[in-house]
């Protein structure tokens, strides 16, 4: 038996009649950018995350940039984020000229560490970039009062928390703005490129949906400077015939990650910890494994397949060098937990047979390591969530 990371197939058989014939649609129209189904999805997946106002855009990086141009955001500013997170995060900030500053994050969770913010702000502070990491919102109110106190925007990287949700709110309706991603194997994802802001702030709306379209409400007339990140119709089909399954998928999702939590137990391995106020909608089921790759490489002969999401945190990319040296020293836990996580299949069709067989091989990998039938205990790999 082969167990991937994530099944498309599964998810495409029983709407494929419904996408083929939306984009059959498209083809007769001719309407392929921001037309009725972009529009439709404006105002479907807004309504979704809660949020006033939606914008549809060609992808998650996209989705970023347009509201950090928006806000105003350049260069010699900072933006406050993580590094446990994937590249786009950091890009989006530097690809306006500013400066990604990271925090670390915490051991339980792996989001960012809330309190250790405020250490962070100068003067060159612009705004606060949050990333829901893995489906799990960041502890956002006491953000939000840091924020606030310092005049500081906050932008969520939601782009994978489609439907999360922080005290009864979901990703997307708690900071100024937030960024999605719709990239294929997200809970809510294109057959191609795709991506979504959300906000609150009508001015702010306004704007972006000129930047993401060169800066234009009217054609070939320009009020400020924008790019192309448009959203495609074909996609927005794609993502609408998606869109009504997207809670019960995500329910699905955490009833699978509830079985992994169960079947790990006592075992070497430690298991993502929620914040009670949390209601995640695990993108990605993250273990922290002992001896990790070779973990991976004996699940690999099993045939099960995983992922390390991401091997290499950004102060340590090549591409963010000049920021290396500042970076390492305060940025321990987001270095252990890079070397330490391992991403175990999920997705909304997984079964419980492939969940129980993915859990009884990360048992025998670690038997057959001690050879004796005993596990060493989790906690010699580090505490669990604050
Ligand atoms: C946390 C995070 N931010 C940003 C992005 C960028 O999204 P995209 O790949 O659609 O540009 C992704 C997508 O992979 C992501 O996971």
């Amino acid at each position: 038996m082969t167990i991937p990371l994530v099944d498309l197939h599964r998810q495409y058989e029983p709407l494929k009649t419904e996408i083929i014939s939306g984009i059959e649609e498209v083809f007769e129209s001719m309407h392929l950018f921001l037309g009725e189904n972009v529009q439709a999805l404006e105002t479907e997946f807004a309504q979704f995350c809660g949020a006033k106002f939606g914008i549809g855009v060609s992808d998650g990086t996209a989705a970023l940039h347009v509201i950090l141009r928006a806000m105003g955001v350049g260069r010699g500013d900072e933006v406050i984020t993580v590094s446990n997170t994937f590249i786009a995060t950091a890009e989006a900030i530097a690809l306006t000229g500013a400066t990604p500053v990271f925090v670390d994050v915490d051991l339980g969770t792996y989001l960012m560490d809330v309190a250790l913010v405020e250490k962070k702000i100068t003067s060159r502070t612009k705004a606060i970039l949050p990333v829901h990491l893995y489906g799990q919102t960041v502890d956002m109110d006491p953000l939000m009062a840091i924020a606030s106190r310092h005049h500081l925007k906050v932008i969520e990287d939601a782009c994978q928390a489609h439907g999360a949700e922080y005290c009864g709110r979901k990703a997307g309706s708690i900071g100024d703005a937030a960024a999605f991603s719709f990239y294929y194997s997200k809970n809510l994802g294109a057959y191609g490129e795709g991506g979504f802001i959300t906000t609150n702030d009508p001015d702010l709306a306004k704007k972006m949906r000129m930047i993401r379209d060169h800066g234009s409400e009217r054609r070939y007339y320009h009020d400020v400077i924008g790019f192309n990140s448009r959203l495609d119709e074909i996609q927005a089909v794609v993502l609408r015939a998606k869109l009504p399954h997207l809670a019960e998928w995500n329910a699905q999702r955490r009833n699978h990650a509830a079985l992994y939590t169960q079947l790990l137990q006592n075992t070497p391995v430690i298991t993502p910890a929620v914040r009670p106020e949390n209601t995640p909608v695990y993108h990605l089921y993250v273990i922290r494994a002992p001896e990790r790759d070779a973990l991976q490489a004996y699940l690999k002969t099993k045939g099960i397949f995983t992922g390390i999401h991401y091997p290499v945190p950004i102060h340590l990319q090549e591409a963010f060098y000049p920021l290396k040296n500042d970076n390492v020293g305060d940025l321990h836990v987001t270095n252990q937990v890079t070397a330490e996580i391992l991403s175990l299949p999920m997705f909304a069709e997984l079964t419980d047979e492939e969940i129980e067989t993915v859990a009884n091989e990360i048992k025998n990998f670690y038997l057959e390591k001690q050879g004796n039938g005993v596990y060493v205990s989790s906690t010699q790999i580090g505490s669990p969530a604050k």
